[in-house]
């Protein structure tokens, strides 16, 4: 029987969020209802309330979740009612080209996520990234359910669903970071400083951080940066090739977005060094580059796409890490919130203090 539960609603363009009754119907063939425990709140979750996403509101918010299935439909096997799950949005298909190539995060059939929730008024809720977990209940395709170890917390494996996964992602899977390596990221939020962590958990030699903000700086140490620079003090290029043997780092990790700092990540490189583009960019931009200086630095030039992840394999991997004590997942928690909170949660985001507000159910 359907259920009716509390949701965050993003109602219309640049309108505030808000706490409403939403109506979860029964999992139908291939889905399941999972009842969330902890979503954190993501810079797409405000695009998504900014209408820069999607123009398809009101949207159901969240998509940085984890909870414990409750129902599964017809067909399910992979998971079952109790199992502890993360959810992806990558709810991929297994038969597309990028699939059968083995790159499923390149998935084109994006929307074999499932979209039958409503407002008790029949209204259709968009959910955000095909999950819509900033609320009590969400129905999702089982392919975004990933079953993973229950003694991790809930605020911690939620993390994985997004912005932590996409930073990690960006160094072991996407830049192929090893042992040794000499590895520099630019730009310190949330993503970037996942990428500092991958980076350690890689084993990289030296970890470069590049912030504008000394507090993010500090921030990525403990995270695993071994060397800092603030690029408003000291020229980030000149300080990257320095701090390597006058080389440039053998992956330069891009996660903010703009063309001057891929620009920077592009020069700091090493010769045949990777560069990996994690941060978004917005449609008008540009990046212009000398021809010559493409072709005659060589190496590769990436993109990293939800990490390059495989939420299977990744997903489990990353919270016994986490288990275990090698990898600090914890410190990327900044705050723990209620559904209400959502809002406020954006001002913070805005003001650059939090690294993650996680709603906890
Ligand atoms: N040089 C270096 N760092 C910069 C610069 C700059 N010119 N401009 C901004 N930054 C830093 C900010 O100080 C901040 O620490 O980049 C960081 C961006 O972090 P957040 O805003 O917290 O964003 P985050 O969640 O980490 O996402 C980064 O990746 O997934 C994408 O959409 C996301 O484009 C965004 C990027
Ligand atoms: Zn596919
Ligand atoms: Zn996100």
């Amino acid at each position: 029987m359907a259920q009716q539960v509390r949701g965050v609603i993003a109602p219309g363009k640049d309108e505030p969020v808000r706490v409403e009754t939403i109506v979860v119907p029964d999992p139908g063939p291939g889905e399941a209802v999972v009842r969330v425990q902890a979503c954190g709140v993501c810079h797409t979750d405000l695009h998504y309330k900014q209408g820069g996403i999607s123009d398809e509101f009101p949207f159901l918010l969240g998509h940085e979740a984890a909870g414990v299935v409750e129902s599964v439909g017809d067909g399910v096997t992979d998971v079952a009612p109790g199992d502890f799950v993360v959810l992806n949005w990558r709810a991929v298909c297994g038969r597309c080209r990028a699939c059968l190539r083995g790159r499923p995060w390149y998935c084109f059939d994006t929307h074999n996520a499932t979209q039958r929730m409503t407002l008790t008024d029949g209204t259709e809720l968009s959910p955000a990234l095909g999950i819509g977990a900033f609320a009590e209940k969400t129905l999702v395709a089982a392919g975004q359910c990933t079953k993973v170890d229950p003694a991790v917390s809930p605020q911690v494996a939620g993390l994985l669903g997004c912005g932590v996964m996409a930073g990690i992602g960006a160094a072991i899977n996407t830049g192929q970071v090893g042992r040794g390596d000499t590895v520099a990221v630019i730009g310190c939020g949330g993503v970037g400083d996942a990428a500092v962590a991958g980076a350690s958990l890689a084993g990289a030699a030296k970890i470069i951080a590049v912030d504008i903000d000394d507090r993010k700086l500090d921030k990525a140490r403990t995270m695993g940066a071994t060397h800092t620079v603030n690029s408003r003090q000291a020229d980030p290029v000149e300080t990257i090739r320095e701090l390597t043997g006058g080389f440039g780092a053998d992956v330069v990790i891009e996660a903010v977005g703009r063309p001057e700092t891929y620009q920077q990540a592009f020069y700091a490189r090493d010769l045949a060094g990777t560069v990996v583009l994690v941060g978004v960019p917005t449609p008008e931009m540009k990046l212009e580059l000398p021809l010559l200086d493409v072709f005659g630095r060589g190496g590769a030039l990436k993109s990293s796409w939800y990490g390059d992840c495989l939420p299977s394999r990744d997903f489990p991997m990353l919270i016994d890490l986490h288990l275990q004590g090698r990898l600090d997942l914890e410190a990327f928690v900044t705050e723990t919130i209620e559904l209400t909170d959502v809002e406020k949660a954006f001002e913070r985001m805005h003001q650059g203090d939090v690294l993650r507000s996680v709603v906890v159910l």
